[in-house]
């Protein structure tokens, strides 16, 4: 059985990737792939448990622990779902993934590169996403996004300089990893942005 492939979307809250994830699903279901849809912090029975503690706003914790359980959230993902999921030929698209580590644990709460690195290592090894999106969006228009959705959980809620510093995190990920990480203008309308979007899974698909 030919091994699916692993597709992670990143960007900061209000950057529109989850309206794009069941629109990546239907298109690569409609070339006849069997594409499944899961998600970070959650994915696992467990996961999805940490994620309401990980989401409450009224959850304090150090950015240690919350690195440490993003990595546990993860660990569980892999090994319940996602590896054998790409074992058994399916592809799987996921909103979010270690490198949401690095850009909010990293970024945002300032916790050193070495130690997500390590933490990484450990968890993932040689594992990574064989594609990654990253949908950007200037912090101001995330905002406005956010603010006319009305929600805010415990990360939406933290101030605008915070999601500068998780963007600027993103950035330099993107610079990092050319080959795996594809930089979208998520500022255009929705129905740009996927058609974007379909252009690299279509090139992927090629190149399968
Ligand atoms: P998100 O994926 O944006 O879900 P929703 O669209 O329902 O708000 O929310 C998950 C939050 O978790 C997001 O604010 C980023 C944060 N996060 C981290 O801080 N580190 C991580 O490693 C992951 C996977 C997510």
């Amino acid at each position: 059985m030919k091994r699916g492939k692993f597709i992670t979307l990143e960007g900061i809250d209000g950057a529109g990737k989850s309206t794009q994830l069941e629109k990546i699903a239907a298109f690569l279901r409609s070339k006849g792939l069997n594409a499944m849809v899961t998600r970070e912090p959650g994915g696992t029975p467990l996961g999805e448990q940490l994620r309401t503690l990980l989401l409450d706003k009224t959850t304090v914790m150090c950015p240690e622990t919350e690195a440490l359980l993003m990595f546990a959230v993860r660990r569980e993902h892999l090994d319940k779902v996602i590896m054998p999921a790409l074992e058994q030929g399916k592809w799987i698209i996921s909103d979010r993934f270690t490198d949401a580590s690095f850009a909010y644990q990293g970024g945002g709460r300032g916790l050193d590169n070495e130690k997500l690195v390590f933490l990484e290592q450990w968890i993932h090894g040689s594992i990574q996403p064989d594609l990654t999106l990253y949908f950007d969006v200037p912090v101001e228009l995330s905002q406005q996004r956010l603010y006319q959705l009305n929600v805010a959980d415990r990360f939406e809620k933290e101030r605008e300089d915070f999601f500068q510093r998780v963007r600027a995190a993103y950035l330099e990920r993107v610079k990092a990893f050319p080959e795996r990480i594809q930089y979208i203008d998520a500022s255009q309308p929705l129905a740009a942005v996927h058609v974007v979007v379909e252009e690299i899974l279509e090139n992927l698909l090629v190149h399968e």
